[in-house]
């Protein structure tokens, strides 16, 4: 039952008392409900109903009422049943013949890609409607509690029965929900979920996915319960010495009865890996609440830490956390227990200097992400979000976008442990749409809902430091009707949290437009570095805003195959890719010299240098960190992107040492492109009959290189301000080594070398984890290189490999990052693209023991890896 709060009740302050020496127990439950539901594509023949959006939306539209704020906006919920002649729906349907499938799922993934139509969302078949079925036990001592089923995404437009009552749904795929069960929940025995998706084609720019695609939980509270998301801790001042923390609690009556309660918070430390660790380090103000029946009511409450331990991105900060424990209490007795996960710190988004956390100035080194996991489609996994996460830390990349809707709730557990900032983003479309059938659709509708569900949900995450309301919506170029729509979604977001700024995707709003005035920071994407001969915005936005943060909200959008280098190389800066520029039109691959981009886009290096020249800007978010499935530009052909620093399979580009560079200037770090396996190159000519160059380049942190082929130097460059790579254009292959040292300060730094490889003769296979855990949730991620006789990785292999498994695991995938590649991802063969291979295996639920994946190839050496479940 959906209701807003109403009123902010004033708290009765209780003496303080001391901390309970016993552990309260709550009646709170959150159990994951993800394992063994029933899962089937279309309706059932021959039905007779109407059940799309447009005839069943007076029936969902109340389960969003908590998030409109104003009551006469509210949806009323029709008094009559919807559907429960439908046989899906219904508690005796036999559904035994239905697949039988564990959440997170995605049906899309499973293909087969289609060459027919645009490649724009993957070629994957991810729309239509599907059904989800699960038999929920529900205990007779369940009665008289308050039941939820909490849905952190499905995709999309879900609508929810139980026990044949239509009970709720959600249309917008990327939104987390939660559904009231308790007016038809049968306590004392079986319950009969059943959930319809209906998931439109032409809805998406990318690949979305299909299904029950992230974790879904049941809720179970007493009746007098902490409201879904229902705590907001702001921390208004904040240092090394002391923090203040200020915390909204909004407790839910469900009862028929005034409800009297006490509402206590403790605050503790937790470890890194999240456990609660030593005392309370501060306890609020006991305070009393009264509720009337069926409503609910928010109380503020206020502490102090002394000597508190910050949190902040690394590797300058330490992302440390703490939990709030809040009891409500009814007398003696605990009815609700609730803990929030916080950290402590201060945002200054300064229009001169950039952007300061914990009073440090730190540049956003960020990328956007799809929520796409490659192979594994959109179907949330821990382990795979962890493993893009990881990767991109590693490059040095300090802040995420989640391009362009909310993201899975574990991505924000992620960053906020791992010490990533994110720029947490709604929307990629508003009332203007950009395919037939997106979120335009039901934008009127909806958008203050999911807009405010995104807050409520994300706003106590220490990771997050900015909302945005929008990517490159349409409405930029409306001047004054486009710009009110930006207002009205900036005041949405500042009267659920006043702490962090708004900002929105713009690239085309133009400086002296009204747009920008609606928004708090200037997020740019591409313009603010000037595309192609415009001239940088950056420096003009700055000054018709001078009370505005700028940065670069999407740069780059280079594009690159990993592994592929085309000839000849574009100088300078580099250039629009095209049929004579970096791209093989009949392979439909992208040279990695990481020097072509799409028309609206540019090479790192020039972005590198915008950032520099207006050091008021305060950093950038790449277009992209990952690749990701679909928006296949500039080969539409294709299945997945070229955009990615790191390829679909996980594999490094050679961008990644680019921005590591850059990115992480203390790190001894040198990279040399392209590989050295040319025999074609042997004594060629170009057109003028010259000898034809090799051009190699590298990528360090250091200042100095000495490049050496075969121990020959073929000079020593210094990097020039506004340079970011090292380049030898003249380079005349010959086969052996190629040798770069690095120098910092004119002493050595780093070095890397790249050998000739002879012909593939043997596989060799390599997991990321040796030792993974049997939940039937996590993975290892294994990379098969095919190797010469010397052991030297083969650069141009594209050997077909088989992949097979012994033991208490499956494979769960295999790819190769190769964008035309329309293997589907379950096979078990998979050819090497430019030497490498990926198999994603996981260990079975319950099980124990080692695993043996072995790769095979014709005419290669066998190889197995080992993986130990525990
Ligand atoms: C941007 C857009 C992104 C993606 C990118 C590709 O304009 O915001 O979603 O399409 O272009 O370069």
């Amino acid at each position: 039952m959906s209701r807003w709060h109403i009123a902010l009740l004033i708290a009765v302050f209780l003496p303080m008392t001391a901390a309970p020496t016993q552990e309260p127990t709550s009646p709170r439950e959150r159990i994951s409900i993800d394992t063994d539901w029933r899962f089937t594509k279309n309706d059932p023949p021959g039905l007779a109903l109407n059940l799309s959006y447009s005839s069943i939306r007076q029936w969902i539209l109340p389960t969003g009422n908590s998030f409109v704020k104003d009551p006469a906006r509210r949806f009323a919920a029709p008094v009559e049943n919807f559907g429960e002649t439908i046989p899906y729906v219904q508690a005796g349907f036999d559904d035994s013949s239905w697949r039988q499938l564990d959440l997170p799922h995605d049906w899309g993934i499973e293909g087969p890609f289609s060459s027919a139509g645009n490649g724009g969302t993957g070629r994957l078949p991810f729309y239509g409607v599907g059904w989800y079925r699960k038999k929920l036990m529900i205990p007779a001592t369940d009665a008289g509690k308050s039941i939820f089923l909490d849905v952190d995404g499905a995709m999309s437009y879900a609508t929810v029965w139980l026990n044949g009552h239509l009970a709720g749904g959600w249309p917008y795929g990327y939104a987390s929900w939660r559904i009231d069960l308790t007016p038809y929940a049968q306590p004392g025995g079986v319950n009969q979920v059943a959930i319809r998706l209906d998931n439109p084609s032409n809805s998406s720019r990318w690949y979305p996915g299909g299904g029950i695609y992230r974790n879904v939980w049941l809720v179970k509270t007493s009746p007098v319960h902490v409201g879904q998301w229902g705590t907001c801790l702001t921390t208004p001042e904040v240092s090394n010495a002391s923090a203040s923390i200020r915390l909204n609690v909004t407790v839910d009556n469900d009862s028929k009865q005034e409800a009297d309660i006490t509402v206590s918070t403790d605050i503790f430390p937790l470890s890194e890996s999240g456990n609660r660790t030593g005392r309370a380090v501060t306890t609020f103000p006991r305070a009393n609440l009264r509720i009337p029946p069926r409503s609910s009511a928010t109380i503020e409450g206020q502490g102090s830490i002394a000597n508190p331990k910050l949190w902040g991105p690394v590797p300058q900060q330490r992302p440390n956390r703490y939990v709030a424990i809040t009891t409500l209490q009814s007398g003696n007795k605990v009815v609700d227990t609730y803990e929030t996960v916080f950290g402590l710190r201060s945002l200054k988004f300064d229009p001169d200097e950039g952007f300061f956390i914990n009073g440090e100035h730190i540049k956003l080194n960020g990328v956007c992400d799809h929520h796409d996991l490659g192979a594994l489609g959109s179907a949330l996994n821990y382990r795979a979000l962890q493993r893009q996460l990881e990767m991109l830390a590693e490059m040095g990349a300090n802040a995420i976008r989640t391009s362009h809707n909310p993201p899975a709730p574990e991505l924000l557990d992620l960053a906020d442990k791992m010490g990533l900032m994110v720029m947490d983003e709604t929307f990629d479309c508003w009332v203007r749409g950009k395919t037939p059938n997106d979120y335009s659709r039901i934008f009127g509708e909806w958008h203050e809902q999911d807009t405010r569900m995104l807050v409520h949900r994300d706003r106590n995450h220490p990771s997050v430091i900015m909302w945005s309301i929008g990517n490159e919506v349409g409405e930029q170029g409306q001047g004054e009707a486009g710009a009110a729509v930006a207002k009205e979604l900036s005041e949405i977001v500042r009267q659920e949290d006043p702490t962090r700024p708004t900002t929105s995707a713009m690239n085309m709003a133009r400086a002296d437009s009204p747009f920008p005035a609606m928004i708090d920071t200037a997020g740019l994407n591409y313009q603010g570095a000037g595309i192609r001969n415009a001239p940088p915005q950056y420096p003009v936005f700055h000054q018709n805003f001078p009370q505005k943060f700028v940065f670069g909200s999407e740069t780059a959008s280079t594009i690159s195959s990993r592994g592929e280098y085309f000839f000849p190389v574009a100088a300078g800066l580099g250039a629009v890719a095209g049929a004579d520029s970096g791209e093989d039109a009949s392979r439909h691959q992208v040279s990695s010299y990481d020097l072509y981009f799409a028309p609206w886009a540019a090479s790192p290096d020039k972005e590198f240098a915008a950032q520099e020249r207006y050091p008021f800007v305060g950093g950038e978010f790449v277009w992209t960190g990952w690749d990701y499935l679909g928006e296949p530009t500039p080969f539409d052909s294709s299945r997945s992107s070229y955009f990615g620093i790191i390829d679909l399979a996980g594999f490094k580009k050679d961008r990644f040492y680019l921005y590591q560079a850059h990115w992480r200037p203390d790190l001894p770090m040198a990279h040399i492109l392209p590989h050295w396996s040319w025999p074609e190159r042997i004594g060629l000519k170009d057109a003028a009959g010259n000898a034809a160059a090799t051009p190699v380049h590298v990528y360090t942190s250091g200042d100095e290189a000495e490049l050496f082929l075969n121990g020959k130097l073929l000079g020593r460059k210094k990097r020039e301000p506004f340079q970011y790579r090292l380049r030898w254009d003249d380079v005349i292959y010959e086969p052996g080594e190629l040798k770069v040292i690095a120098y910092k300060q004119g002493k050595q730094w780093a070095t890397d070398s790249v050998k000739t490889a002879g012909n593939p003769a043997a596989l060799q296979i390599k997991p990321d984890r040796e030792t993974i855990a049997g939940d039937g949730l996590d993975l290892s991620f294994i990379t098969l290189s095919v190797i010469d006789r010397a052991g030297l990785r083969a650069p141009r292999a594209n050997n077909l490999i088989h992949f097979s498994i012994r033991g208490p695991g499956e494979i769960v995938a295999t790819d190769n990052g190769d964008p035309t590649d329309f293997t589907v991802f379950a096979s078990k063969d998979r050819t090497a693209f430019n030497g490498v291979a990926l198999v994603i295996v996981r260990a079975k639920r319950g099980q124990a023991g080692k695993i043996t994946v072995s790769a095979q190839s014709e005419g290669l050496a066998a190889a197995d890896a080992f993986i130990l479940v525990k």
